[in-house]
């Protein structure tokens, strides 16, 4: 089960309370699925800020930011309905659960993911997002040819999304980089996260995988 942590004072302790992320019981815009236009995903969007200019540079796509939690989204929405970017969505959802439950096999033409949490202590290392499971999740809902764009500034985190690439057992092409993002639209703006790392001059590491 996913779970959001919430920490509430309580009798002057601390209480960590964990609580599940909302089910979607029905995908709620069916429309880009119906759509015969190419669709992304962005998983744990953030702020939006990628996607949004992403969007904004093409109308020839449908586009679905996913981020478990709502605090920027609401935002966003209201600002690219502002725009006219009828053609991206966003959605406050367990990404997982939305792949797994509503998006079909191989519907996908490219899937974000840029610095999803880390985990660095050992003992949290298996909340991590990319595992070998997930890859092959991505890996059946991509179209043949499909790409997976992922980008981290932990090196540990970046050595177990490639242990993960193997352990996937698909068909994956890989290509890696050390601060040259590996995406066409390297004019895009950075996402929070990553100029956030850029500005602290952390090495920032990209990865692309592609569905052979
Ligand atoms: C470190 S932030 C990075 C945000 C953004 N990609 C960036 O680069 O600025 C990781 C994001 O992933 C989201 N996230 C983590 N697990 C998720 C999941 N299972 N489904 C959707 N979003 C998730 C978190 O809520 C958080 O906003």
């Amino acid at each position: 089960m996913t779970l959001e942590k919430i920490v509430a004072e309580s009798a002057g302790k601390i209480q960590k309370i964990w609580k599940p992320e909302p089910r979607h019981t029905e995908f709620p815009f069916p429309e880009l699925l119906k759509s015969t236009k190419p669709l992304e995903i962005e998983i744990g969007c953030g702020k939006g800020k990628f996607i949004t200019a992403r969007a904004e540079k093409s109308t020839e796509r449908n586009l679905l930011a996913i981020d478990k939690a709502g605090k920027w989204l609401k935002r966003r929405r209201l600002s690219a309905e502002k725009r006219g970017l009828a053609h991206l969505k966003f959605l406050v959802a367990d990404a997982r659960e939305i792949l797994r439950n509503h998006i079909p096999q191989g519907r996908v033409s490219i899937f974000h993911i840029y610095f999803p949490d880390p985990w660095p202590k050992r003992r949290h290392r298996d909340r991590r997002l990319v595992t070998a499971d997930f890859l092959r999740l991505l890996f059946d809902r991509l179209v043949p040819g499909g790409l997976l764009y992922a980008a981290t500034d932990d090196a540990d985190y970046f050595q177990a999304i490639k242990k993960a690439v193997q352990e996937s057992g698909c068909a994956w092409q890989m290509r890696e980089a050390c601060n040259t993002r590996l995406t066409t639209d390297v004019e895009l703006p950075m996402t929070n996260y990553e100029n956030r790392f850029f500005t602290a001059g952390c090495d920032l590491y990209y990865l692309e995988l592609k569905k052979s």
